[in-house]
């Protein structure tokens, strides 16, 4: 070939924008202007702000940019939990409208921890303890990796913990070769017995060698298990430093995250099986730059963060974890994060809409069923008309299921009791719809938790053999117990439930010749309406009263009636406190399920699985 024709070949193998342009954010200083194959670019920041971010970027094979778009922040601030969430949701690229429009955004799975049934994951936990760690702050690092552990526990994942401390040299206090690195309560344990003290005799900050203790692990584990068995390969593999970066011993850690990308094999296609995040919290000096050198670099994320609290970290935990591939019928899986919607938060949310009255809600207690109020459907003739809105992630506005059959307590009678002066009776308040189709598991619809049966029992990580009395005396386990409901509008408002009956006795108007209030309000009933509780709505009858218990949700009751209605005026989202001292107390009364055991169990019996009471 000759000379011209092989360089006109090189010119259209190797176009020069083999990458495309991949811009400049905002504050940041760029060296280099070649986009082709191996190019590399350069970025520093300009005046005193700090990199987040590559450095450097390399154009890879695939017309790729390597790492992740630099950013530059003002040093030392914080980062907020809703100025992280971005971060690791979406690139911040759009938000300050920095140039970088041409790369294409690849779907990358790998963004977050994926929580899924299949596979295993393994959660490193390196905990600094160093001298430049005060043993505050240590504390506070404990408390962290605890509420990790907690967390991601909650999800009945198939998850092993390390915990290592470190400061010149590490202290391997649980390793995922160990069998109790798969029990939440032995981890937590052993984080327990974690001592800032063990490290008196060498308080420098070893990193590389930390890092490295996780090589070996993983080496030991690989192994152990066959490096070219699915059972190594399919392993996920997240690390979380919890550090302030200043590591002054043991040479350049880098060093160690390249050995543990060689002995997982991270390339291209298996990048999200390793993830790295470095993280600073409590009152820390950080080295951001070491920081943001630790964490990994993928494009759109990031990796390193500084908090101001457990709390903030807690929020930014809850943001690292994608649940959307748990698509069995896990109960109780609510979104915490500050930012979640509505529907995220309490995904067994629905809404039951006649085809002409007033609405009801209900709650999905499994992937076909609702659970809801027997007064709901007093007036309804015929249940085929009416539709159950379940949430979806693809719509706002939710899907509508119709309803194959309704079984409403044939102990419900309105009227029962009206001989007795008592013009309302809402005993036995109970019923359940199944839905004509089953609702596919997502972030936005997904059953609650009901105590006494085996599906709670492991959501409450209690033993086997665990009774429907060991749920009641875990859950109700307080004279006066924090509790919630969803309002009109899908907020989640506050009550104290109480098993207390005093309420409604002084009611004439209600009940004009009650003798004894126990006819009213029996044992079927929890109350609310005390304190500052919020006071259920007309349309809030047959939704979930619930309970949060180790990062799950446990249905205890379902809202049935009250003495006073708050949402007088049409505006969904206000509701009028009940003027002090008013006669009766704006008290309201849900049914208690611990005592609607035996008609749950004659109806769901094959639905769910029933603890012994
Ligand atoms: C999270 O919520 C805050 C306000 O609380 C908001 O400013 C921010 O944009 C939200 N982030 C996302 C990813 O929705
Ligand atoms: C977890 O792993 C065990 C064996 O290690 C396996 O039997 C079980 O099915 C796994 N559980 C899940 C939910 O994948
Ligand atoms: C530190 O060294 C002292 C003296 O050699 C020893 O008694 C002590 O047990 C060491 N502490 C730890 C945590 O190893
Ligand atoms: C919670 O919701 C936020 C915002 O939609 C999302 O980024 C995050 O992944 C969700 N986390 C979990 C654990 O569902
Ligand atoms: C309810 O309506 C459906 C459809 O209109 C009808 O097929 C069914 O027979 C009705 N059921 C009752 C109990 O009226
Ligand atoms: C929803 O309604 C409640 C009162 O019913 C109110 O406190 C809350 O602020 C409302 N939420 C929104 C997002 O407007
Ligand atoms: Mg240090």
């Amino acid at each position: 070939m000759d000379p011209l024709m092989a360089f006109l070949c090189l010119l259209s193998l190797y176009p020069a924008g083999y990458c495309p342009n991949p811009g400049i954010s905002v504050g940041a200083v760029r060296t280099g202007s070649r986009f082709g194959l191996g190019d590399k670019v350069t970025y520093r920041c300009s005046s005193n702000l700090v990199l987040t971010g590559s450095a450097e970027r390399e154009c890879q094979s695939n017309g790729v940019w390597s790492g992740t778009e630099p950013i530059c922040r003002q040093p030392y601030s914080y980062d907020f939990p809703e100025d992280v969430a971005p971060a690791l949701g979406a690139s911040l690229s759009h938000l300050l409208g920095a140039t970088n429009p041409t790369q294409k955004k690849k779907k990358s799975v790998g963004r977050k921890i994926q929580i899924q049934r299949s596979g295993h994951l393994n959660l490193y936990l390196l905990l600094d303890a160093s001298q430049s760690v005060a043993e505050d702050d240590f504390h506070i690092f404990k408390e962290s990796a605890s509420l990790m552990v907690d967390r991601i526990f909650s999800f009945e994942i198939n998850v092993s913990v390390a915990i290592i401390t470190f400061a010149s040299k590490p202290k391997i206090i649980m390793s995922v070769l160990h069998d109790n690195s798969r029990d939440a309560t032995e981890v937590i344990n052993s984080l327990d017995n974690v001592n800032y003290k063990d490290h008196e005799n060498g308080t420098g900050t070893n990193t590389y060698a930390a890092l490295d203790s996780v090589h070996i692990m993983m080496n030991n584990q690989m192994q152990r298990l066959g490096m070219s068995t699915a059972a190594w390969q399919e392993i996920r593999h997240a690390i979380i430093l919890l550090t302030d970066g200043k590591s002054n011993m043991g040479g350049s850690p880098k060093l160690a995250v390249d050995n543990i990308k060689e002995i997982l094999n991270i390339n291209q296609q298996r990048n999200d099986y390793l993830d790295i995040y470095a993280i600073g919290v409590g009152k820390l000096d950080v080295d951001w730059k070491e920081l943001n050198e630790l964490g990994s670099k993928k494009d759109g994320e990031r990796h390193a963060f500084i908090l101001q609290d457990t709390n903030a970290l807690y929020q930014v935990f809850e943001h690292m974890l994608d649940v959307s591939k748990l698509t069995d019928t896990i109960c109780g899986v609510g979104n915490m994060s500050a930012n979640a919607s509505a529907q995220e938060r309490t995904p067994w949310h629905v809404t039951i809409k006649p085809k002409s009255q007033e609405t009801c809600r209900g709650a999905l207690i499994s992937d076909q069923w609702v659970l809801t109020a027997a007064h709901c459907f007093r007036h309804a003739e015929n249940s085929s008309l009416w539709r159950v809105n379940v949430g979806d992630p693809n719509s706002q506005w939710g899907k509508d299921f119709s309803i194959e059959k309704a079984v409403i307590s044939s102990g419900f009678d309105v009227f029962a009791k009206k001989n007795q002066g008592i013009l309302e009776f809402y005993g036995d308040d109970i019923a359940l719809l199944k839905l004509a189709q089953k609702v596919k598991m997502s972030t936005h619809a997904r059953p609650i938790c009901l105590p006494c049966t085996v599906e709670a029992n492991l959501a409450l990580r209690r033993p086997p053999g665990s009774t429907c009395r060991d749920h009641e005396s875990e859950l109700l386990n307080k004279l006066s117990v924090p509790a919630h409901f969803v309002a009109l509008n899908g907020s989640k408002l506050n009550i104290n439930l109480k098993t207390g009956t005093e309420v409604v006795s002084q009611d004439r108007t209600t009940f004009p010749d009650l003798t004894d209030v126990r006819e009213v309000v029996t044992d079927q009933f929890l109350c609310s309406g005390t304190e500052n509780d919020d006071n259920p709505c007309r349309g809030e009858s047959g939704g979930a009263v619930f309970l949060e218990r180790r990062y799950r949700f446990f249905q205890v009751g379902l809202v049935s009636w009250g003495l006073y209605n708050p949402c007088g005026n049409s505006n969904k989202n206000s509701r009028q406190k009940a003027p002090r001292g008013k006669i009766p107390p704006p008290r309201d009364f849900h049914i208690n399920l611990f005592r609607l055991q035996p008609w749950l169990r004659q109806h769901l019996e094959g639905i769910l699985n029933f603890l012994p009471l």
